[in-house]
């Protein structure tokens, strides 16, 4: 975070960049640091102030205030403040291991990295050779290390920060967002990356002279003199935050960096640098205006952002479908699919990808879309299907689920497709997220920002956006007509559907205070409903720690049959679809062996309820939708089962909402 000749006390400094740590710790939260310097016409401090904290961004922000060294009052006419929340991937959760890292103990250049160094090992020694000492297990410190080992050698005194970057990072392979600040360049930064995603925030008091950043390209891969990005540059301040949740509050206007670019802030003005790689390179990053209020990422009356994610499904579902589904003529109209529909129509198969909850999303409609385009549909989990080096081919159309757009496995996957030729479809939550913007052609899902870890309207929202690819394919498909008004006209009552099982709540909490003690939770079902079992332990297991499957029903004689007995907590989701009669056979084995079985049924099923311990009753929707309101008990008991346990719904141990690693 930097700002421009506006005097700002050092206290308010802190105070912006652990605000805007705060609306990132969704996303990664076992540790937290800030480093920032400043220039004012009595103090002329070359030192950067480094401070770290293991633990949420509250103890940071507490730890800044014991720290006796530093005036808080003292005001700055320009500064530069760098900030971030890590989530431990190479060494365990400490302060030594968070960002900022350094290079010394003088912290010369610190850096904060999101992503992964893959060859930080052989760097690693190569500096430990050369006399580098490590005091952290992180792939980041070698970047830190690294860039004090370029400046120590330059060949000229005048050499600039971003020529540093530069010569950085080609000896990085991973991936990488990363900014850099350093006590030989005070009130500058350089941020850049690669195939992690970075953003930077604009906000100027001064016209700027253009809404296209021009790119300066070198043509030599180490000039002897950098490009005078004083001169070059628009006068602004800049942001360089992850998700635009973080800055949202600063300003609504940003750029989104290309792989390799290098971004530098120099007396209040950004200048973007880059390597000519071919004479199509865009010559310009254009400021974009982000679609997004702050209310909307505030958590409102609700106690936990994932309670207010569950109880906007009906808008969520809604917004959807919106534009895109026409109730009075049944069509559905997908804007960023249309072009590509006849391609789509000629391949030879489906694959579907995702990982966690948008795997489960694929599941879930894998049925409907064998269904309605009558082509074979092979669904996958992105870390398997790479592990795997799948077949590809030319004439395969490969969909990338993901809410956040980021997840790396997802992302590697869809690169693996794209090499291979096939048409690729992202169907993500964020737009200019880095699935959105490698894939062919995509759907936007519409569902709003989710903040919750674990995800519940991106699911359902995943489900719909699936389905109506789905309807649009079947259009002028004789045989499928009736069908199809009939999917649409349960897409249309969904929204009101929706609201009837939240009235649920209520009793989906007395169950919570029946099985909160309970270790384990099996959950079972078949057919469309199979996902909606993944689903719901997934969501349990996540934010409640107990141990949770989901089971097939059709697999319970293979196996599973053998956990049931009086004690162990099972739920059955039995729908009124071609699978109830196989179901009804699950049931009588599970109560067969003294099982006690939680029902969740449709409430005109009176032959399930007879044999169930309990019954959750569910208004009845078209069987391929069904899962759409049957996993909504399941992700607010689990819920109210985390909450009773006393664990913190938002923050589940362990995992982070966006995984930008392999
Ligand atoms: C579970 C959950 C994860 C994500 C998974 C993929 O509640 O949120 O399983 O679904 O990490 O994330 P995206 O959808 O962002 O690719």
């Amino acid at each position: 975070y930097m700002n421009y000749r506006v005097p700002r006390t050092r206290k308010e400094i802190f105070e912006t960049l652990i605000k805007g740590l705060q609306r990132l710790e969704y996303r990664g939260y076992d540790s937290a640091g800030v480093a920032i310097d400043g220039n004012n016409h009595e103090v002329k401090e070359k030192h950067i102030q480094l401070v770290k904290k293991k633990g949420k961004v509250k103890a940071l922000d507490e730890e800044l205030y014991k720290q006796d060294s530093m005036d808080l009052k003292v005001e700055f006419e320009t500064h530069f403040g760098i900030a971030h929340t890590r989530w431990a991937t190479h060494g365990v959760p400490s302060a030594v291991n968070s960002h900022p890292q350094r290079s010394d103990k003088g912290n010369e250049f610190v850096v904060i990295h999101n992503g992964i160094i893959t060859n930080y090992k052989d760097l690693r020694k190569f500096l430990e050779s050369k006399g580098y000492e490590f005091e952290s297990e992180t792939d980041t410190e070698t970047i830190a290390k690294l860039i004090k080992y370029v400046f120590d050698n330059r060949e000229t005194e005048d050499i600039t920060f971003s020529t540093l970057v530069e010569r950085v990072i080609q000896q990085l392979e991973g991936a990488f967002a990363l900014v850099f600040k350093s006590i030989h360049y005070p009130g500058e930064a350089v941020a850049t990356r690669r195939g992690s995603p970075l953003l930077i925030g604009v906000r100027s008091k001064y016209k700027l002279s253009t809404e296209q950043i021009p790119v300066l390209y070198r043509t030599c891969k180490f000039p002897k003199r950098d490009l005078n990005s004083a001169q070059q540059g628009n006068a602004c301040d800049v942001c360089f935050p992850l998700p635009s949740s973080a800055i949202i509050e600063h300003t609504n206007r940003v750029i989104f960096l290309e792989d390799d670019d290098i971004a530098a802030v120099a007396d209040g003005k950004l200048s973007i640098h880059r390597i000519k790689r071919s004479a199509s390179d865009d010559p310009s990053r254009a400021i974009q205006t982000l679609q997004m209020e702050l209310q909307q990422i505030m958590k409102g009356n609700f106690s936990a952002f994932m309670q207010k994610e569950i109880f906007e499904q009906p808008e969520s579902v809604f917004n959807t479908m919106r534009g895109r589904v026409n109730f009075e003529t049944n069509t559905v109209l997908l804007g960023g699919l249309k072009d590509h529909l006849k391609e789509i129509r000629r391949c030879r198969r489906l694959i579907v990808i995702g990982c966690g909850t948008s795997y489960h999303a694929a599941v879930a409609t894998r049925q409907v879309l064998e269904e309605l385009t009558e082509l074979p549909v092979m669904v996958e989990l992105a870390s398997d299907f790479l592990d795997r080096n799948t077949p590809v081919f030319r004439d395969d159309v490969c969909f990338f689920i993901s809410q956040s757009g980021e997840t790396a496995d997802t992302l590697l996957a869809l690169r693996y497709c794209k090499d291979r030729g096939a048409l690729t479809v992202g169907v993500t939550n964020t737009v200019g997220s880095s699935i959105s913007r490698e894939t062919d052609c995509g759907v936007h899902i519409n569902a709003g920002p989710e903040i919750g870890v674990a995800s519940t309207k991106a699911y359902t929202s995943q489900f719909i956006s699936l389905v109506m690819f789905g309807l649009m394919m079947s259009e002028d498909r004789i045989s499928l007509q009736s069908r199809r008004q009939e999917i649409i006209r349960g897409l249309k009552s969904l929204p009101e559907l929706i609201k009837e099982v939240l009235l649920l709540d209520e009793k989906i909490h007395d169950l919570a205070l029946e099985l909160y003690t309970q270790r384990s939770l099996l959950v079972m079902g078949r057919g469309y409903n199979y996902a909606t079992c993944l689903e719901g332990a997934l969501k349990i297991k996540e934010i409640t720690y107990m141990h949770s499957e989901g089971i097939l029903a059709g697999e319970l004689k293979h196996g599973p049959l053998a956990l049931i007995d009086k004690q162990m907590p099972v739920i059955m989701v039995i729908m009124k679809d071609p699978c109830f009669a196989k179901c009804q056979n699950a049931l009588q084995q599970v109560t067969a062996r003294q099982g006690r079985p939680i029902i969740l049924c449709s409430r005109d099923d009176t032959e399930s309820s007879k044999f169930a311990y309990k019954t959750i009753e569910l208004p009845h929707t078209v069987d391929c939708l069904q899962g759409i309101l049957s996993v909504i008990p399941l992700q607010l008991l689990s819920f109210h089962l985390a909450v009773l346990r006393g664990y913190d719904v938002d923050f589940p141990r362990n995992l982070a909402k966006s995984v930008t690693v392999e």
